[in-house]
């Protein structure tokens, strides 16, 4: 069988944008120091992919070249191609506030603005807001309840929202910050290891959820927790020392890889 990587290619050429985001010999380098090499990637759209590989092999650095976050680092040089739905991120004409409204960002820690939980969910809309469009307090009100039901916390925190956002537990908290994303109506939801701050019964919530969001959304989730790869995702990407070794549907990559370099990683020979 073709992995998936292979796979995608033909079938994204004819229909012009089955992926969600396709990578073209994409470099970066932190002023002097090559963090990533060569990458070339097609991530499908509807499905979550995860991202594995030791500390330090690229995985945190791939994830923000796809919302052009590095750029914030003025030592930073990209060079190749991103595109995300068929549109090249890092062509001059594109305005870096639309692609961080169709490609949002969940970190490791959750990081909610120090708001109440209703404005949080609002926040990127007024900030992304054109003048005339002004919402009124009904409409208001219904986008922070979708966005809460579709994180499976609107039950939890509906009798709440006018409370401190930090004042929520941690698990909430992650499951805010995805939720304040969705407003602005993403394509891509970037997430870097989301439940490394959280206990084990909070990271099964959490994945729950962005298993609930596959299919609504593509997910592409940085993950040092093997299980967590395994369980939820649908393809998985190892990287290692800034290339990417293997793609391919999680299942393949995990029993039977075709590089030794992931088999040893994932049997936990290194980091
Ligand atoms: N802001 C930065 N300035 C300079 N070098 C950096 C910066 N961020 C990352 N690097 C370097 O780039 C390489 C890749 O780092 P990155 O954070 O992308 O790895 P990672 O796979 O996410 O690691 P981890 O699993 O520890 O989060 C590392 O060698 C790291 O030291
Ligand atoms: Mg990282």
């Amino acid at each position: 069988m073709d992995s998936p990587a292979q796979a995608a290619q033909p079938s994204a050429a004819a229909s012009g944008s089955k992926l969600a985001i396709r990578t073209q010999a994409l470099n970066l380098w932190y002023d002097t120091f090559q963090a990533l090499f060569d990458v070339d990637l097609d991530v499908k759209q509807g499905i979550i992919t995860s991202l594995i590989g030791p500390s330090g092999c690229g995985k945190s650095t791939f994830l923000r070249s796809v919302n052009r976050i590095n750029e914030r680092l003025g030592y930073v040089r990209t060079t190749g191609r991103v595109d995300v739905l068929g549109h090249d991120i890092y062509a001059p004409s594109v305005e870096l506030v639309q692609v961080r409204k169709h490609v949002g960002m969940v970190f490791q820690r959750p990081n909610p603005l120090p708001l109440s939980v209703r404005e949080n969910i609002l926040f990127g809309l007024r900030v992304h807001a054109d003048g005339e469009q002004r919402l009124d307090r009904e409409r208001q009100g219904q986008i922070v309840q979708e966005a809460l039901e579709q994180v499976l916390l609107w039950d939890t925190v509906k009798d709440q929202l006018g409370e401190p956002a930090l004042r929520l537990s941690l698990e909430q908290q992650q499951k805010l910050c995805i939720a304040r994303l969705l407003p602005l109506k993403p394509s891509v939801l970037l997430m870097d290891e989301p439940c490394s701050a959280l206990d084990p019964q909070a990271t099964s919530a959490v994945e729950e959820l962005i298993w609930e969001l596959r299919g609504r959304y593509t997910i592409l989730i940085v993950t040092h927790n093997m299980a967590q790869a395994r369980r939820a995702s649908d393809e998985c990407i190892f990287m290692l020392m800034g290339k990417v070794i293997e793609h391919g549907a999680t299942d393949e990559v995990f029993v039977t890889p075709e590089q030794q370099e992931t088999a040893n990683y994932i049997e936990g020979r290194y980091g």
